[in-house]
């Protein structure tokens, strides 16, 4: 992308019938990453969205809600919005296709397309609900599948054996809205014939504006010819009216893409403080390049009926599509019967937003491949990564400075080699924004983030902070420390805004970019180290499945949860307790159990099992233990944990060292996991 170029940036609209979800927020994530990159390298870039707001399933709603579509609308925007603020998703504009720039431009591209002759008429025949005076479309029709039988089935698609059928082969088909079984009515329609646009559209799919997956697939709909596009849906229907036509509304999504270019009027009349009008928008309109991102489910409204309705119109072709999968929960396709329907306010609601977006930022590649959220993977994630590495680089130095030093850093690096080494990641990461490609990104700098943390193991700055003779080398470690953590923030922050405006607070000087970094904070006081991020416990996780019932309407069923497996009867089954498998609390009371801090953790050359732990049990030194956790951490994860330490054990002699303690850990089949005292617990406590 040439740098000189304005960037406008857009997200799929979403439809103003229901809640924003976290399927939803793959996209929107990854469109404000792409945004939040683009203006972090200095270019003119903004992101427009709207609520789509027209079509059937809105006016029904509104209707059985009793309100009227456009008070629904008016609510749904607010509630989208403060759900899209609170993810940080930074919105330029975030408007609606229903407003009079909307309309002004549908009527516009249609009454182009019209004039050029690409609009024809055709009586067809539908179904019509006779009780609701209504047409029905499909989805409002339910009956028994023709192919296999099942009942209560889509008029298009059944969901039990995914035949796909038109509604007039459903068996007993009735309207899902009044019941009624529909009647057939014909009903004059209009057609936009794409085909007219067929040579341009396959310059258009060949182009790098889309990637190769995705511009195949609409090759492969080209070769198989484009048949007209209905375009015109008949009252009632919530949308605008087509002009010169009596009771014809468009088809929602004839003026929902539109709603970009509207988007765009608004915020151009905003940014110059005038009206505009369509010629002028039009020229602006051609000035940027725009990056469209959307879903796989609607590539062929982008792909194919949105380049032909610009180019009937005279406006300027996007520069990409970015089509992205779809998100499953568990491995499986997100649904309310299984309470996997997470919507975004739930979330919100458990946990910090940063946490998915940086979890989606390490799973996008760029490719239209779906993802999944493996809630357990989740947190592992969340908790290695952002807390166990990142973080920890911070958290570690900047006590330390706080404590020692009067929060001041030096004035040189001690390690300006590995500063440099740093910075010279940052073309590739580069490189990865612009491509899309966040989880290479996100791998470039946890990899570094691993050697920042191996730096402060190995330079070990609490075994230097014991002596007061060594003040200076303290501060150049600590210092160290926190630029290449300064320079990794910078990295991560279009991942990361809220975090890295916090280490901004933290650290003083100027906005941290890819530029700003390059300068290292030196000789200047810091402000106190403030937490920066918590790990995820269990116990976050649990509200976002068990009561995630769609909007709040409490389920039908039990949320299904996968069928334990048989239990061989055998020696891994808890066996009932017998007077001789009891101990007395006096047994118990022997034991010497304390809270320890993990100084330091390092692999032990040789033993491909163990780590060596450095325990800091408030004793006055730090104990060594060997404990048998390598497949289950790497050291940077545990280092600054609390952990649970048997003080009082038998110190045992291993071919690498004394060990002075055993480190309490909780294992299945499945895995192992630390056991880690609670908040506000210090080292030294007694547990019993
Ligand atoms: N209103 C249309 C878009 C009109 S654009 C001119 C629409 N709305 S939507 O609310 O259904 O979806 C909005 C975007 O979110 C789409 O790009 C869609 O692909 C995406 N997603 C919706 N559910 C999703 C998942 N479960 N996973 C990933 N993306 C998903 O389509
Ligand atoms: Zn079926």
């Amino acid at each position: 992308m040439p740098n000189d170029r304005k960037v406008l940036v857009t997200s799929a609209l979403p439809y103003a019938n229901g809640p924003i979800h976290i399927g939803h927020m793959v996209e929107y994530i990854q469109t404000d990453v792409f945004v939040r990159y683009q203006r972090l390298r200095g270019r003119v870039c903004y992101y427009l969205c709207a609520d789509d707001t027209h079509g059937t399933p809105i006016m029904l709603k509104a209707q059985a809600e009793g309100i009227s579509p456009e008070q629904l609308i008016t609510r749904v925007a607010a509630e989208h919005l403060r759900d899209f603020t609170d993810f940080g998703i930074s919105f330029d504009r975030f408007g609606s296709t229903h407003s009079d720039e909307n309309r002004i431009l549908s009527e516009h591209f249609y009454t182009r397309l019209a004039a050029a002759g690409h609009i024809a008429t055709r009586t067809i025949e539908q179904a019509f609900d006779p009780v609701k005076q209504m047409f029905l479309p499909d989805r409002f029709i339910r009956g028994e599948c023709p192919r296999c039988h099942a009942a209560d089935q889509y008029g298009d698609s059944c969901e039990s054996c995914g035949a796909t059928y038109t509604p007039a082969e459903l068996i007993n088909p009735v309207s899902a809205l009044s019941g009624a079984a529909p009647v057939t009515r014909s009903s004059e329609h209009y057609f936009f014939k794409l085909g007219d646009f067929s040579d341009d559209l396959k310059a258009f799919t060949a182009s790098d504006a889309l990637p190769k997956e995705a511009g195949h697939k609409l090759a492969e709909w080209l070769t198989e010819g484009l048949s007209d596009w209905d375009i015109s849906r008949d009252a009632p229907y919530f949308g605008f009216e087509i002009p010169h036509a009596k009771d014809k509304y468009f088809y929602v999504w004839l003026d929902a893409p539109v709603g970009y270019i509207a988007t765009f009027w608004q915020l151009r009349s905003r940014l110059e403080g005038r009206s505009l009008d369509i010629d002028a928008v039009r020229s602006q309109w051609a000035q940027y390049a725009v990056h469209h991102f959307i879903g796989k489910d609607i590539l062929n409204f982008h792909g194919l009926f949105w380049p032909a309705m610009l180019k009937a119109a005279s406006f300027a072709q996007p520069t990409a599509i970015h089509v992205h999968g779809f998100l499953t929960i568990n491995g499986k396709k997100m649904s309310k019967s299984r309470g996997t329907f997470i919507t975004a306010r739930r979330y919100l609601d458990c946990l910090p937003a940063e946490y998915l977006r940086y979890y989606f930022a390490a799973k996008l590649n760029g490719a239209i491949e779906d993802i999944d959220l493996n809630l357990d993977d989740f947190r592992a994630r969340i908790n290695a990564d952002l807390v166990g590495k990142l973080v920890n680089i911070a958290s570690r130095s900047a006590q330390l400075l706080a404590r020692h030093l009067d929060n001041t850093l030096a004035d040189v690096l001690p390690d300006a080699p590995l500063y440099a080494e740093f910075l010279k990641a940052s073309e590739s990461i580069e490189d990865c924004y612009e491509a899309c490609e966040y989880s290479r990104a996100v791998k470039i700098v946890m990899d570094l983030a691993d050697r920042a943390n191996r730096y402060v193991d190995e330079t070990r700055p609490w075994e230097i902070a014991r002596t007061p003779q060594r003040r200076a080398e303290l501060q150049g470690v600590c210092t160290q420390a926190l630029n290449l953590f300064r320079v990794l923030i910078a990295y991560l922050k279009p991942i990361l805004p809220e975090t890295a405006a916090k280490v901004e607070a933290l650290l003083g000087g100027p906005e941290l970019n890819f530029e700003s970094v390059k300068t290292p904070r030196l000789a200047c006081a810091i402000q106190p180290y403030t937490h920066l991020m918590r790990r995820i416990e269990a116990a976050d996780l649990a509200p976002l499945i068990d009561e995630a019932g769609g909007e709040g309407v409490p389920r039908k069923a039990a949320p299904e949860r996968p069928a334990p497996a048989k239990a061989e009867p055998a020696k891994t089954e808890p066996k009932e307790a017998t007077a001789s498998d009891t101990i007395a609390a006096e047994d118990f009371a022997r034991i010497d159990l304390r809270v320890a801090r993990v100084v330091a953790a390092d692999y032990v050359e040789g033993a491909d099992k163990l780590l060596r732990l450095s325990l800091d049990l408030n004793e006055g030194r730090t104990r060594t233990v060997f404990a048998g956790i390598r497949h289950a951490y790497a050291p940077a994860d545990l280092v600054g944990r609390l952990v649970v330490c048997v003080a009082n054990l038998k110190p045992r002699k291993m071919r690498f060292g004394v060990s002075e303690g055993m480190v309490l850990a909780a294992s299945d089949a499945q895995g192992l996991v630390v056991l880690e005292p609670g908040e506000g617990a210090r080292p030294g406590m007694t547990i019993r």
